[in-house]
């Protein structure tokens, strides 16, 4: 059953029960994680709830609940739900009040919903996907998982609507990151991608994508490059919670040389990984 939780309650997901006053309805003024959970269990969550925190911290927000308790309501909202394979979506927002742009002293809201997991394609996982190149239009912030997503969103609706599956961000004539995933490239058997600055989101799959990748004795590069070097590469792939490690097959038409070695032991491990967890 997927539910949701508002208000200090567990609720059907369907209820209608944001109120017109919100502010993250009003202005977006908020933040959110998506947790997946595999077999039952929360993956990764620490690290989730770490980086959610960050977010917190750098938009003056205070978190609803401690870390802990934060935990726990998931836990709890995950056992009622009674799935096993499922995605947590929290959102924290500035609060309800008449909408004034400066902070209303209110307490934070939080709000939760514990739905199935969206199945990944298993062609997709094998062959891969296509991409498009875009300008990266969004803030200067990008570390912080804000609620404010409309230049993911428009992105995202260019790359589906002209056949492709993702959007690749370029600023400054350099790759900063998928609409919602994080990129990797591999050349002359180097993994490569952007390094974690305020330029991208700092992905909790990318993290583990990485660490994965030194127990293999895999050299990796946290370095920015640019459009010719990731036509050039090997291999290519997206991370995120969502779609784990996901092949690129084409590049705005450029079909990348196969077979993709690296990218497939990665995916394999990171598979690996929240089955043992
Ligand atoms: N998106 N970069 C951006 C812009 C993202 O939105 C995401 C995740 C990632 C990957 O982060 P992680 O590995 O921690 O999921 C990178 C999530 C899944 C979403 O918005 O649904």
């Amino acid at each position: 059953m997927e539910i949701a939780y508002y208000g200090g309650e567990f609720i059907d997901i369907n209820s209608k029960v944001i109120p017109i006053q919100e502010r993250g309805h009003q202005f977006g003024d908020g933040i959110y994680e998506v947790i997946r959970v595999y077999n039952g269990k929360l993956f990764l969550v620490d690290e989730h709830l770490h980086r959610l925190e960050k977010s917190a911290e750098a938009i003056f927000l205070s978190l609803p609940l401690s870390l802990d308790e934060l935990k726990s309501l998931m836990t709890e909202g995950l056992s009622k739900s009674q799935l096993k394979e499922a995605e947590v979506y929290i959102q924290i927002t500035r609060g309800i009040a008449p909408r004034t742009h400066y902070f209303p002293e209110v307490p934070s809201q939080l709000s939760m919903t514990i739905k199935a997991a969206r199945a990944i394609d298993p062609t997709k996982h094998k062959n891969g996907i296509s991409v498009l190149l875009l300008e990266d239009e969004r803030w200067k912030n990008c570390f912080i998982k804000s609620l404010n997503l409309l230049p993911n969103v428009l992105a995202k609706q260019k790359a589906i609507s002209s056949g492709n599956d993702e959007a690749i961000f370029i600023k400054d004539g350099l790759i900063t990151e998928g609409s919602s995933s994080n990129l990797f490239v591999v050349k002359d058997g180097i993994l490569y991608t952007a390094p974690a600055t305020n330029k991208i989101l700092h992905g909790i799959t990318r993290s583990a994508v990485l660490q994965l990748a030194a127990k293999r004795d895999i050299d990796i590069k946290e370095v920015e490059f640019d459009v010719e070097f990731l036509l050039q590469a090997d291999e290519a792939f997206i991370t995120s919670t969502s779609v784990e490690v996901q092949p690129i097959a084409k590049i705005d038409q450029h079909s990348l040389p196969t077979p993709w070695p690296i990218t497939m032991h990665l995916q394999e491990d990171y598979k690996k990984l929240y089955i043992q967890s």
